[in-house]
């Protein structure tokens, strides 16, 4: 039940610093050591190919990433309801996440998809599911049960499992050493913290910037490098709930088009990881009365991001990347929606796990 909480959406933004530190207590020993890889008995690989839908397509997208940044293995994402026209290669190691595990664009896909030389791993909060009986492996996310709609501790559980695999399995193939691997093990050791900050952060920053946005009938997310996927997951989640047009962009894109869409008043959220070509962006946006609001470290509109508050030392930033952002842009979609009188479990249209084509 979610007695303590005004709705289960609320109850689930809430566990996610537990639901990453359980995770961590229970993968993080068998990263350096290449074992939690190896338990699974797959064959090597010289590719990845990551298949999903929605949120688990943009955690499908972090988990790539933390192969290729660190083993220079090259992945590619695949749309679900898409890959009918995808050739896999041989030795490419399949993805297949699914939350669910019963998605039907999932399901269709695997089947459609020729795996030939390759291998199935599933990446399920249902290790029962029909995801995981077709798979040759399964990795179960172990969230727990999520009611809420909107995917938001789930999210969190893909990414944090995903990347515990995705180390081990480049420990266990020599990609990388076993040293190195512990140290990025230790970082993301940080990770339950920098949430309970981002939670504590966004829950007394956010809704008064709500209150002074609501009234707008579109948003921008923007970001670079590793928080384009996060802003891809805030403008997917303030769509779902509140029904507001959002688009997400990669920072330089703006100029390129979507810079037409601003005009005085505008919300364009911007995830500021640090990088310094944000600023050139940020002032071609208030130029035109853009409203900007920056989730970055203190001294932003929502000071989220752990660089400043926790060890500055994090070298898998580059892989997992500000995985704290995806907080504010939980609790903002939320606000935002409570605010139009929508209702945050169960948003208009949509359901939780879509068995249909
Ligand atoms: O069960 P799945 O993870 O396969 O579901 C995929 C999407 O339908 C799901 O992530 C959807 O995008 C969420 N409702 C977004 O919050």
């Amino acid at each position: 039940a979610h007695t303590d909480h005004a709705d289960f959406m609320s109850k689930e933004i809430g566990e996610q610093p537990e639901v990453a530190a359980r995770i961590l207590d229970e993968l993080t020993p068998g990263i350096a050591d290449g074992s939690l890889w190896r338990a699974l008995e797959l064959p090597p690989f010289d590719r990845i190919a990551i298949v999903g839908c929605g949120t688990s397509l943009n955690a499908g997208r972090v988990i790539g990433t933390a192969f290729s940044r660190h083993g220079h293995v090259p992945h590619s994402a695949i749309v679900a309801s898409e890959a009918s026209s995808t050739i896999v290669e041989p030795r490419t190691l399949v993805l297949a996440i699914s939350q669910s595990g019963e998605t039907a664009d999932v399901l269709r896909a695997i089947d459609q998809v020729d795996l030939g030389l390759s291998s199935l791993v599933a990446i399920t909060n249902n290790p029962h599911s029909t995801l995981a009986r077709r798979a040759d492996s399964v990795i179960d996310s172990h969230a727990g049960p999520e009611v809420g709609v909107a995917a938001t501790k789930t999210f969190v559980a893909q990414i944090v499992t995903g990347v515990c695999f995705a180390l081990s399995a480049l420990v266990a193939t020599d990609r990388v050493d076993r040293y190195h691997a512990r140290w990025l093990a230790d970082d993301l050791a940080l990770i339950p913290d920098l949430l309970a900050q981002s939670l504590a952060v966004s829950l007394e920053s956010v809704p008064p910037l709500v209150a002074r946005l609501h009234a707008a009938t579109g948003y921008l997310f923007l970001g670079r490098g590793a928080g384009v996927v996060y802003a891809a997951e805030g403008a997917l989640k303030l769509k779902e709930l509140s029904y507001r047009w959002a688009e997400h962009y990669p920072a330089g894109e703006l100029k390129h088009g979507p810079l037409a869409l601003v005009e005085p008043g505008t919300p364009v959220i911007v995830i500021d990881n640090d990088d310094p070509r944000l600023e050139g962006n940020i002032a071609e946006v208030r130029a035109r009365g853009g409203e900007v609001l920056r989730i970055g470290s203190i001294g932003s509109d929502i000071p989220a991001l752990g660089r400043g508050i926790a060890e500055p030392r994090r070298g898998g930033i580059e892989a997992w990347g500000p995985l704290e952002s995806v907080v504010p842009l939980q609790v903002f979609a939320r606000q935002l929606a409570l605010e139009l009188g929508r209702d945050v479990d169960k948003p208009r249209n949509l359901a939780k796990s879509v068995t249909v084509d």
